[in-house]
This record gives structure tokens, sequence and C-alpha cells, in this order.
């Protein structure tokens, strides 16, 4: 065969498992690798605990027809995110649909089908979401009514709450000793075995041509920048245009015009696009050194999966560096767990008792680490009282250390007006934390900001001391490129733009919005007709963070009295005033729009804004139409099942 003796990867997971000698699978649904992580989180715990032989598996990788055939001895676990409105992450959505289907059918045919089945579920969502954790409620219920067996109890992590971690934690142990009893387990002294095993390469050097410098795949090692561009492939779009579209004291926000002129991506208006970041090479060079590794940060390693079922996730030969540097999500929290991992690995005994301490008291470790928002290098500095990390396995990193994940901004141009340009509107994050020295630095933003500055040749071109290799590996950024895909999404217009829209973005929530008023204003331009275009925009004050101030001005020399841009300045009065108190201002009009049938449109912040919204039109509908507010609650829900009302909120 033209690839050798290799067998086909099968999509049979209980082949898979037979094969692999396992009897406990791990499926997850991620989107942005939380989900994904806590998987990886269970199989090992499985191991070290109670030795069962668990592996990994991603929802996409899989057929579900013969998941009847699971023998009664194996048992299968579901990490299951919840996204957006509701909806399967984009790796759960076959396996969904298959699962909770109308006439879902199975190889076997026995009754009931899945009877066999012995699983646990764990959900991952946010309350501030109308459909809390729907994915994980949803599929835990569809697999019971085939007959499966659920094992302890379908736990539900919030994000919202802030509480994700805890609640993964506070699950998992009364998970694990019902597990226990059902399988007949026995808990051992949890011993840690590596997923990987790394060898240092010898005859190579960093600038020997196969070995991965951080480039995002094989294909960019080969030389080739090839399509299709997507989730696994990103382009390496060159920035036409960087600029700071407001900086007042110790805020920025960045306007930026990416390329994609001949990569066959395509937007519309509305998607969001996915920039890739690289790492402060501040943080980077932290990691390495508390670690014991900065002195090796070029040595190549090899990478090997010592478990078949487990997958290297970058591509081998690399470097530390490489790895660290445009691989792990080394600047986020550390988590309770993974503190308990390294206790073992501990560079005194001081540091072996406060790391066992940190993992088992939830609250001491809430006072000492996540108060602090201390990152894994900063966590391990803190403890180790100077000392390095030296025992640590690398293995354990990779295994513990969440994959870098591309972050989404909404593309804040239409794609009528410039198909091959893509512009992005993104504030630079950075967060004060009492009791630390530095600001938290946003990962993606302050990078984009490093290149604006390149970009500018200003003479300061790295204001915070970050240090990013803004040039890539091997130095092939040059001229400024950045890494993206696009993620289409529902988030749009309506296909006649003669329907009214009302638009409510306060903040950097305005992006997507500015891509509607730019489609209409050509729309208009090319003498169609076109509805209302109501936008409520709000920020600090008029005279700091107000976005495309002047180009407003533009928009309504084209679309005249359709256009009307609201403002709420928060700041710049004695009294907050916010979007949705103008909406109240403005209700009659709103009102008088909605049974137009306009479509209502909230982007930007989901914690609070968004949920305020909602309530405030339920609030006007109520008072316009003389209905009690449940019967407007019910009206704004059927709004949003019809599309209707559309949401693009993160938080
Ligand atoms: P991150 O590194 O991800 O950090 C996030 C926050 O945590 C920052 O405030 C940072 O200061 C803080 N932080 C850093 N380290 C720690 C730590 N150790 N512990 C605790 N906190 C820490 N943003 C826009 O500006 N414009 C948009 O148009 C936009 N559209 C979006 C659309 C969608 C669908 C989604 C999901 C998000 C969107 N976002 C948008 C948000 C964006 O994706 C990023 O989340 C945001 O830019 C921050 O990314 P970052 O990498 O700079 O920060
Ligand atoms: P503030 O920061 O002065 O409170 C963009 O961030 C704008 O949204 C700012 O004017 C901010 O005001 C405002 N904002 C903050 N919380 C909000 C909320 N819950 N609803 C609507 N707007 C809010």
């Amino acid at each position: 065969a033209a690839n050798g003796n290799k067998p086909a990867k099968t999509r049979n997971i209980v082949e898979k498992m037979e094969e692999s000698n396992k009897n406990c699978v791990v499926f997850y649904g991620s989107q942005t690798g939380t989900a994904e992580d806590y998987a990886s989180r269970l199989a090992k715990e499985g191991k070290s605990r109670f030795g069962l032989e668990t592996m990994v598996a991603d929802l996409e990788d899989y057929d579900f027809d013969n998941l009847d055939s699971l023998p009664e001895d194996k048992v299968a676990m579901f990490v299951l995110a919840t996204y957006g409105e509701g909806e399967p992450t984009d790796n759960a959505v076959d396996f969904y649909e298959f699962i909770t289907g109308e006439d879902v059918s199975f190889a076997n045919a026995s009754e009931p089908a899945l009877g066999n089945l012995k699983y646990v579920a764990f959900g991952l969502g946010n309350n501030t979401y109308e459909h809390y954790n729907s994915m994980v409620r949803n599929v835990s219920a569809a697999l019971q009514k085939l007959g499966g067996q659920l094992i302890g109890t379908a736990g539900e992590g919030d994000d919202g709450a802030g509480t994700m971690e805890e609640d993964f934690l506070a699950w998992k142990d009364p998970m694990w000793t019902a597990l226990a009893e059902k399988m007949g387990l026995e808990e051992r002294e949890a011993v840690y075995e590596p997923v990987f095993g790394i060898t240092e390469r010898e005859g190579l050097t960093k600038d020997s041509p196969e070995v991965y410098l951080g480039e995002p795949n094989k294909m960019h090692l080969e030389g080739t920048q090839k399509g299709p561009f997507n989730a696994h492939n990103p382009y390496i779009a060159p920035i036409a245009e960087s600029k700071e579209i407001f900086t007042v004291k110790d805020r920025n926000c960045l306007h930026l015009e990416i390329d994609i002129s001949g990569s066959n991506l395509s937007y519309q208006t509305g998607d969001h696009i996915a920039v890739w970041p690289t790492n402060a090479g501040k943080e980077v060079d932290r990691f390495l050194n508390v670690t014991g590794l900065l002195s090796k940060r070029d040595s190549v390693i090899g990478v090997k999966a010592l478990d078949p079922t487990a997958k290297v996730p970058f591509p081998t030969p690399t470097t530390y560096d490489a790895v660290v540097r445009y691989h792990m999500e080394i600047c986020a929290p550390v988590s309770r767990q993974f503190i308990a991992t390294l206790a073992a690995f501990a560079p005194n005994e001081a540091a072996k008792a406060e790391m066992t301490k940190l993992g088992s008291d939830k609250d001491y470790f809430h006072e000492k680490i996540s108060n602090k928002y201390y990152n894994i290098a900063q966590a391990l500095e803190e403890i180790g009282g100077g000392q390095q990390w030296t025992e640590i396995p690398f293995s354990a990193f990779i295994e513990g250390v969440n994959k870098v994940q591309p972050r989404y901004y909404s593309i804040s141009s239409s794609s009528l007006v410039q198909k091959n340009m893509i512009s992005v509107t993104a504030v630079v994050e950075s967060l004060d934390v009492p009791g630390r020295p530095d600001a938290l630095k946003g990962v993606t933003t302050n990078y984009l900001l490093a290149l604006k500055q390149k970009q500018g040749g200003e003479p300061n071109p790295d204001p915070h001391g970050l240090t990013y290799d803004i040039m890539g590996p091997r130095n092939k950024y040059d001229g400024c490129h950045v890494p993206v895909h696009v993620r289409h999404s529902n988030f749009k217009l309506p296909s006649d733009p003669s329907k009214p829209i009302i638009m409510v973005g306060p903040g950097t929530g305005v992006a997507p919005f500015r891509a509607f008023v730019q489609e209409r204003a050509a729309q208009a331009k090319a003498g169609e007709t076109v509805g209302k275009t109501l936008l409520f925009f709000g920020c600090r004050k008029a005279s700091e963070d107000f976005l495309y101030s002047s180009e407003w001005e533009e928009y309504k020399q084209a679309l005249g009295d359709k256009f009307e841009l609201i403002t709420a300045f928060s700041r710049d009065g004695p009294k907050k005033v916010y979007v949705q108190h103008r909406l109240k201002e403005h209700q009659k009009e709103v009102n008088e729009l909605l049974l137009q049938k306009a479509y209502f449109y909230v982007c930007g912040d989901a914690a609070n804004m968004a949920r305020e919204v909602n309530t405030m039109l339920a609030k006007i509908m109520s008072e316009e139409r003389g209905i009690p507010e449940t019967k407007a609650e019910e009206i704004v829900k059927s709004m949003r099942s019809a599309n209707q009302y559309q949401e693009d909120v993160w938080s």
C-alpha cells in the first residue's frame, strides 16, 4: 500500500478500544480547549488512581452507530461544552445530531439499544446564556432514553459564575466513588505515568530544516502555505494596516486590516476571524527558567506518545522553546488539580507540603493562587521559593497545560464593501490585580499591539517589555503577518436590506455593527432601498473611547435619516447611562420597528449587558403593548428562535 503497512484509521470506537486494550473512553466536545483539557485530566486520573485503561477521544474522530456493542466491562465518559445559543461545539455536531435524532439506529438493533452502556457525564456551560448546559443535559437524556446507565450525576460547570474548575473538582470525586463501586475498581496510591516520552536529538540543531520551530503545522514547516485554511491550518496573513483608534491611559483599542486576498479564504458580514497568538517572550523565559530548561531552550527534542491512543499535539522534532512559545497556554490561570499533580516533583519538602495543601484545600488555593491570578510559572516561582523545578517531566506539561487557543474577533467590515480585507476592532486587554506589581496582559491583544508598534516603526516597539517574537518562527512573518482563519457565524443581516434593524453594541460590541452599517451604506449608494438602521452605542466618554466617531458621519451621508446613532456615555455625566437606558428612552420607536418585524441584534459583553438588554426589551414591549411582562418575555424568546433576535456575545 502507498502508506506502508499502517492499518487504516478506524472510526469504530469499540474496535479501537479492543485493539488498544482500553476499558474507558473519555469523549470530548470542545470549542476553546477546556473540555478537552478536562477530558484528558479524567483519563489521567482514572489511570493513576484506579488503573483504568483510559483513552481520550475527539467526538469528531468516531462514528457512533456501534456504541451499542461497547461491552459491559467498559465505560464511556462524556465531557461536553455547550456553545453559543445552546449549540454543540463544532466537533460534536455530528454526534449530537446522531444521538438526539428522532430515528437513531444502531448496528446491533438490540433492545434497549444502549442497555450495556455505562457512562459518566460532565458539561461546561455558562448560566448567563439561556440554554445553560443544554448539551450535557440533552445528551444525557438521550443516552438514558436509549437505555444507557448514568453513573453518579451529570455534572455541570458554570463559567458564568466563574466556578468551572471548582464545579468540575466537586463533581468528579463522588463520580469516581460511584464508578469504582459499579466497576469493582480498587483505588491505589496514585502514580504518575508520563503519556509522552521525550528524547533529546543530539544530531539536530534548531537550524536543521526538519525541526519544527512553531510553524502552525507541518505544511508550514515544509514551506507551503496551502489551503484550505481552517482551524487546523491557519493562513499567515499580511496585516495591511494597524492603528490605534483610541489610547487613553493604559487602554488602547486597535483597528486592523487583515489581507486575505489570494488565500481562498472568504467571509460574510457578521462572521468571526480567529487570530493565533504567540506567547510573550517574558513569560516564555519565566516558564523555561523556573522549570530549569532555559539553558536547553533550543535543544532539539523528539516527542513520542507512549500510549498508542494519545496524539502528540504538535509536529516533531522540535525545541522546548517552540513548544512553550507557540503551543502552550502558559499565561492562563493554573488549575488546582495540576498543582496537585506536580506536588510529587517539588524541589524541596516545604514546597511539596505546600503543593499538597494547595491541591487539597480549595479555600487555601483560592487565597494563595487564584486570587492572585498566578499562571503556572508564577505559581512555581512563588511556591518553590526561588528554586527550580527540574524534576517535573516535560510530558507533565504537555499533558497538563492547555494548547494555545486562537481568539475570535467579530469582523468589523462588510464583505460586500471589502471582500479581501478583514477589519478587526480589538481592545488591548490588561487587568490590574491588587498585590501584583504587573498588570495581567492579554496574550493575543498585546501580541497584536506589538505587531502594530513594529509596523508603525515607532521608537518604542515594546512598551511593556513583553518581548514578543513578532518575526515568527524562522523569521518568516516579517512585514507584519499574523496566522488567522475565518469562522462562519449565524449573526447575519436580513437578506432583504429594506427590513429595519436595531443594533445594540457598547464598547467593542460595535464591531459587527460597523460592518452592518458599512454594508447598508454601500447598498444605499448603489440605489437599493434600505430600511431603518438604528444603532445604540455606549462607551465611557465621548472624548475618549467613542469608536469610529467620524466614520458614522460618512455613513449618515449615504443613508440619510435611515441611519440613526444613539449614544450612551457612561462616564460623562453625574449618573451612569447605558445602552439599555437609551433603549428605554426610545421605547416607542423600538416597539414600532419590532412590529414592522425589525431584526434586533446585541453584541459585546455576555455577562451583564446582553442579559440586561434582553430584560429591558421585554419591559419595553410589555409597556408599549399593554401586556404582562411574562408574555413579553415569551415574545422575546420566540423572536430568538425565529432568528429575529440575534446575539454575538462573549465574556
Ligand atoms: P487573554 O490572554 O485570553 O486574557 C483574557 C483576560 O484575562 C484579560 O483581561 C487578561 O488581562 C486576563 N488574564 C491574563 N492572565 C490571567 C491570569 N493568569 N488569570 C486571570 N486572568 C488573566 N474582543 C474584541 O476586542 N473585539 C471583538 O470584536 C471580539 N469579538 C469576539 C467574538 C467572539 C465570538 C468571542 C468569543 C470573543 C470576542 N472577543 C472580542 C474577545 C476576544 O476573543 C479575546 O477574548 C480578547 O481579545 C482577549 O484575548 P487576549 O488573548 O488578549 O487575552
Ligand atoms: P462603565 O464602564 O462606565 O460602567 C463599554 O464598555 C460601555 O459599556 C462602557 O460605557 C461601560 O460603562 C458600559 N457598561 C458597563 N456595564 C454595562 C452593563 N451592565 N450594561 C450596559 N453597558 C454597560
